[in-house]
């Protein structure tokens, strides 16, 4: 949006920097917050959709990496570390770049969006892919980051959740009120730890009335924390939130408990469908990852757990293009059509 100065300068009375500071910033958050008409009437709720691909790398982790990069280069250190799926490691290195620090993006080999290692290509980044999954790369990130001058910018530096806060509050600012349902898909679960601070910031400083419940939808090949344990080979088609040990698991668990939501699990199936459903009904392409908000929206409405005439808020953590090869194209055949009026109506069923 024009205008629209990025979330430290627009959130400037809650956001804390070092004194001096330099502020990192591609102008993210701001993202629309869309009323989804389809899922609404599915569901027989107000859905609202969150869509975070509109931020600069195409995911919400830029609003906390916006704060990390502010902080790390205040810090005075060179350089840059984290571990991540894809989403992360595109906007560290984007970040970075912005700054003029070196990044490292540790990733798990042959399991991140090709468009996703583009990104940290295109950037600069020092990409070193390691032989296991995300929790294994967090592991050497942080072991990494404990010897050497180098910043860790994954959720678990609280900086990151700081600025993650955001889109609650952006969803409060432009709804005049908090929903009450808040669904999100759950990896790493350091964003629906923020997301429940951020409601929480609102409410006690009286901004809000009320705050959400907060629904956490995880796949089922990697859902720890619908099992309550950690899971040793975390795997799912929705490759961003393919953790197994997830690094904010306290917070996503006060987050389900002070706000009295849920964790569910929902199988690639199912993901796949509202992946599809999305882009078809209601004109918003997102990553496989994301649609798993969704396709938990829809199971707890069928089951009656999602009450009717809700007001529900979908987060859609990424956007489609970073991974449009792995799940869609697969799928359907794209057939060229021959360049002729009446093929072209024969295609969209109007002769
Ligand atoms: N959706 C997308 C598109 C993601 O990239 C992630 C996490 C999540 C949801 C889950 O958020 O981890 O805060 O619970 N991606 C991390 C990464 C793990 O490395 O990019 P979370």
């Amino acid at each position: 949006r024009a205008g629209w100065p990025g979330i430290i300068h627009a959130y400037a009375d809650r956001i804390q920097l070092p004194a001096g500071a330099r502020v990192i910033t591609l102008h993210e958050g701001g993202t629309p917050l869309v009323l989804a008409e389809h899922l609404s009437e599915v569901t027989g709720c107000e859905v609202h959709v969150k869509v975070e691909g509109a931020n600069p790398t195409g995911s919400f982790k830029d609003r906390g990496m916006t704060v990390a990069m502010t902080h790390a280069l205040a810090g005075g250190v060179q350089a840059v570390i984290c571990a991540s799926t894809g989403n992360t490691s595109a906007s560290a290195a984007a970040y970075a770049a912005k700054a003029g620090l070196r990044a490292a993006v540790l990733v798990p080999r042959g399991k991140i969006a090709l468009g996703k290692l583009a990104q940290a290509v295109a950037h600069g980044a020092r990409i070193l892919q390691i032989d296991g999954n995300f929790d294994d790369c967090l592991e050497l990130a942080a072991k990494t980051a404990s010897e050497y001058p180098i910043t860790l910018v994954n959720s678990v530096n609280p900086v990151r959740l700081v600025g993650q806060k955001t889109a609650a509050w952006e969803i409060c600012d432009v709804l005049g009120r908090a929903p009450d349902v808040h669904c999100l898909p759950v990896g790493n679960a350091g964003n629906i730890t923020a997301y429940w601070r951020g409601y929480s910031d609102y409410l006690r400083d009286g901004v809000v009335a009320s705050a959400p419940r907060m629904f956490g939808f995880q796949a089922a090949g990697a859902a720890p924390l619908v099992r309550g344990e950690p899971v040793a080979d975390p795997e799912t088609i929705a490759t961003a939130i393919r953790v197994g040990s997830p690094a904010s698991w306290t917070g996503a668990v006060t987050a389900k408990e002070e706000s009295g939501g849920l964790f569910e699990a929902v199988t690639d199936e199912k993901i796949m469908e509202a992946y599809r459903l999305l882009a078809a009904t209601e004109g918003i392409f997102v990553e496989p990852a994301s649609a798993t908000s969704v396709a938990g929206l829809l199971a707890t409405a069928a089951d009656g757990r999602l009450p009717k005439g809700s007001t529900v808020v979908c987060t859609v953590t990424g956007h489609g293009l970073k991974d449009p090869g792995s799940a869609l194209l697969d799928m359907v055949e794209v057939e060229p059509v021959p360049v002729d009026p009446g093929a072209v109506a024969t295609r969209l069923e109007l002769a």
